[in-house]
């Protein structure tokens, strides 16, 4: 962290064009191909039924797997009986910790590069219990049926031995200071207490989210299959070379005798990651030498699979009389398992978004007994901005200030607790039009002002935010065949949100090619090195990649095409991509294309490849996006139903390199916040820590009747500082959305509801 610090002050100093992101990219300010509403490349496909996701590959002899889990939260298994199960129908094996093969345990995420375990427990190597849902047996048959039906012959006894699993029971525990992206967990500027004790306006508040699990429509699965020594994985991940790289290490083989293909994902929000199921299947079929087909059910997904932690949150704010902020503390506990290494990171936007005199932020984790957390979509912010927006509307209310103005108020020169820069930053103008067309100025700031019939209708806004991160690590391909067509091929990930179509459209735009001529090749580890799709960073890292891999294919380029070429004697700073191939930037005239150079040198094709170089960008200046969530609320009076009729997001995110996928991407994060805000509470049995309503028809995430007219706008102004001048997009729109969702039902009602989500009885 000491070196860190000094890398950190160091660069600082560098000149811009020295930063690797910010070297000057032509196509930042580029219209036309980039940006345009391409419709998804891979939509035709999935629309025909033709894309085959990782459950749907088809192996010779392939046997199907089932999940037993324990129905205790804490103990050991005391005994087992499989025999009914091993002489049901069609049983090839009944795995338990009794004969599987002996493996490693995984290595945590962030604990090295490329590690992707979501906990470091071993996984079914002993009879220790540690959370219920825990896996205990795995049976594999010929069909799923079979399979489905003999894991409810496994008889399973245990010893418990006492848990914690209640929330607050596990704050008076186990109870500790957590460390925020390598960050000490107590950040302070000044002595915020004193400061918001000496304040003229305060609010001291504190918020609760419940915990969510992961619910996208593929469910998790895999197809696996051993050759000798080498694995096949056919996966529904997000972290394609980090599942290789850990499913080698936990079965002792070398990362390239691991090959893991995931060419489409059906959602994954930060949960298709590894997860038990991988590794069980992996070893059943090692142990049966049957290729293994898993698919989780929607139960075994929220038995296995972690998702957002609970968060309890306390924000105090104070300011002047003129709206300045004296002390902005937010500090607060999260709950995690012993084994795990993902703190819902709330405090995070405090760091980055307002001024302020004084500073209080930490994180405290209350250890349970449970599955282990993981990502989902804004981990950190998407909660974090509830708790923070919801305060700040408590107190622009309190200063009788509208809340937008109060933002005004308080808005950054700079980032206020690194005071680096801000490489591009339009909160304000995201605030203004976005408010402008929302109708911001029909809100009457009166709680219950506006009724019709039974219905309280009310307006309400915050700010969202998210980071912009780049990896580390990715490499890129560029290959030019004869015909002058490109295959550009990273080891990335395509989740439906449209990372094929954006980068087939950016490579089309920085090769001068029609889209017709470029193909994106992704989702496959035998695919140049790429970076795993998470912290909404993939469009970006490729970009970085890919800009590095260009600059090679310049330089090939002008070697092949020597001295009879018209482009003889010009550098690559006066050569720009165009109608198919190099041209001068200053004689138009002069031009020849991929094709004709490639000819003339005799070659059939070219390739390069390069690495993307380090994201130094990020500690020059304070990167991130921003945008300003408009919700309208209908409450009944009668039954305190809340009804979201209307939303608008307005998001500065640097350029748009879609229209129409970036629109998806916000409206899914929006909808994904009605969830937050209203309906998604993973419900636990304290007794037992049993997860109580493990399936779709108790657990509600928005469904089409929950989900109003979206609208969607953006500043679209490059970031100057970020490969193609895009910030990422991913995460953002589900950040305030709960906080103006919240806000505006106070608007409607005058109740204001801290604990999420804001179900009718919190408002009867
Ligand atoms: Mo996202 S939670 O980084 O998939």
């Amino acid at each position: 962290s000491i070196i860190q610090d000094a890398v950190k002050t160091a660069v600082r100093f560098v000149p811009d064009r020295w930063l690797p992101g910010a070297s000057p990219d032509p196509l930042r300010e580029k219209h036309g191909l980039l940006g345009a509403p391409i419709s998804r490349v891979d939509g035709p496909l999935k629309v025909a039924g033709q894309a085959r996701f990782a459950a749907e590959v088809p192996m010779e002899g392939l046997a199907y797997a089932t999940l037993v889990h324990s129905t205790i939260a804490r103990g050991h298994i005391t005994s087992l009986d499989t025999s009914k199960a091993e002489a049901a129908p069609g049983v090839v094996l009944v795995m338990t910790h009794e004969n599987a093969p002996r493996m490693n345990a995984p290595a945590m995420f962030m604990s090295r590069p490329d590690a992707v375990g979501a906990s470091d427990l071993p996984v079914m190597q002993n009879r220790d219990i540690h959370w219920n849902g825990e896996p205990v047996a795995l049976v594999l048959a010929e069909t799923q049926e079979q399979a489905d039906h003999a894991a409810t012959l496994v008889k399973v006894e245990y010893e418990s031995a006492t848990a914690v699993t209640d929330f607050q029971a596990a704050k008076l525990a186990a109870h500790h200071p957590q460390s925020i992206l390598g960050e000490p967990p107590l950040f302070e500027i000044g002595d915020a207490e004193k400061e918001l004790n000496e304040a003229h306006h305060r609010v001291d508040l504190v918020f609760r989210t419940p915990r969510h699990n992961h619910n996208a429509i593929e469910l998790h699965g895999a197809t696996v299959r051993w050759d000798g020594d080498e694995l096949t994985v056919h996966d529904a991940t997000q972290m394609l070379n980090g599942t290789a790289g850990t499913l080698a290490e936990i079965f002792g083989i070398n990362p390239d005798q691991v090959h893991v293909s995931s060419p489409y994902v059906g959602g994954g929000f930060g949960g298709k990651a590894l997860w038990n199921h991988q590794i069980l299947a992996a070893a059943a079929s090692r142990l049966s030498g049957r290729p293994v087909r898993i698919v989780l059910s929607r139960e075994s997904v929220f038995r296995i699979v972690g998702g957002r932690t609970t968060t309890e949150q306390r924000v105090a704010l104070g300011a002047e009389r003129n709206g300045s902020l004296r002390a902005l503390i937010h500090t607060g506990t999260v709950a995690m398992t012993e084994h795990n290494n993902c703190p819902e990171q709330f405090t995070f936007p405090a760091r980055h978004l307002y001024a302020s005199k004084s500073f209080r932020l930490e994180q405290s984790v209350a250890d349970m007994d449970m599955m282990a957390n993981t990502f989902m979509r804004a981990p950190g912010e998407s909660v974090g901005t509830f708790a923070l927006e919801c305060a700040l509307d408590e107190l622009a209310e309190q200063m009788e200030l509208d809340p937008i103005e109060l933002r005004r108020r308080i808005e950054p020169e700079k980032d206020p607790t690194s005071n680096n820069p801000f490489s591009s930053r339009y909160l304000l103008q995201c605030f203004e039009q976005g408010g402008e067309r929302f109708g911001w100025n029909r809100r009457d700031p009166k709680p219950g002002a506006r009724r019709e019939g039974e219905w309280l209708v009310g307006l309400g806004c915050a700010t969202g935010t998210y980071p912009y991160h780049r990896m580390p690590g990715g490499s890129a391909r560029i290959r030019i065949e004869a015909d002058g067509s490109a295959v550009v091929s990273t080891a990335v990930h395509e989740m439906g949100m449209g990372t094929a179509t954006v980068q087939a459209q950016a490579a089309a735009a920085r090769l001068g090619l029609p889209l017709e001529k470029v193909r994106f090749d992704y989702g496959d580890t035998s695919l140049p090195k790429g970076v795993l799709a998470g912290g909404s960073t993939q469009t970006a890292s490729i970009s970085a990649a890919v800009i590095a891999a260009n600059d090679e294919l310049v330089k090939e380029l002008i070697r092949l095409a020597g001295n009879d070429s018209p482009l003889a004697g010009l550098g690559a700073d006066k050569l720009e991509a165009r109608d198919e191939g190099l041209a001068s930037v200053d004689e138009p005239g002069r031009h020849e294309t991929y094709a004709s150079i490639l000819a003339r040198a005799g070659r059939d094709h070219l390739e390069v490849e390069a690495a993307a170089p380090p994201p130094l960008e990020m500690m020059k200046y304070s990167m991130h996006s921003t945008a300003a969530q408009f919700a309208e609320v209908r409450v009944n009076s009668v039954t305190g139903e809340v009804r979201v009729c209307r939303m608008l997001g307005s998001f500065d995110c640097g350029r748009i390199l879609n229209a129409k996928t970036a629109t998806s991407q916000f409206r899914g994060g929006m909808i994904m916040g009605i969830g937050l805000a209203l309906t998604e509470e993973t419900l636990f049995d304290p007794r037992s820590g049993r997860i109580m309503n493990p399936s779709l028809a108790e657990y509600h995430v928005p469904v089409h009747m929950d989900v109003p007219e979206i609208e969607v706008m953006w500043t679209d102004i490059p970031d100057p500082h970020a490969p193609l001048g895009a910030r990422g997009i991913g995460e953002i729109g589900i950040t305030g959305v709960a906080a103006a969702i919240a806000n505006a039902v106070y608007n409607a009602t005058g109740r204001r509801v801290r604990d999420l989500p804001i179900t009718l009885d919190k408002l009867l």
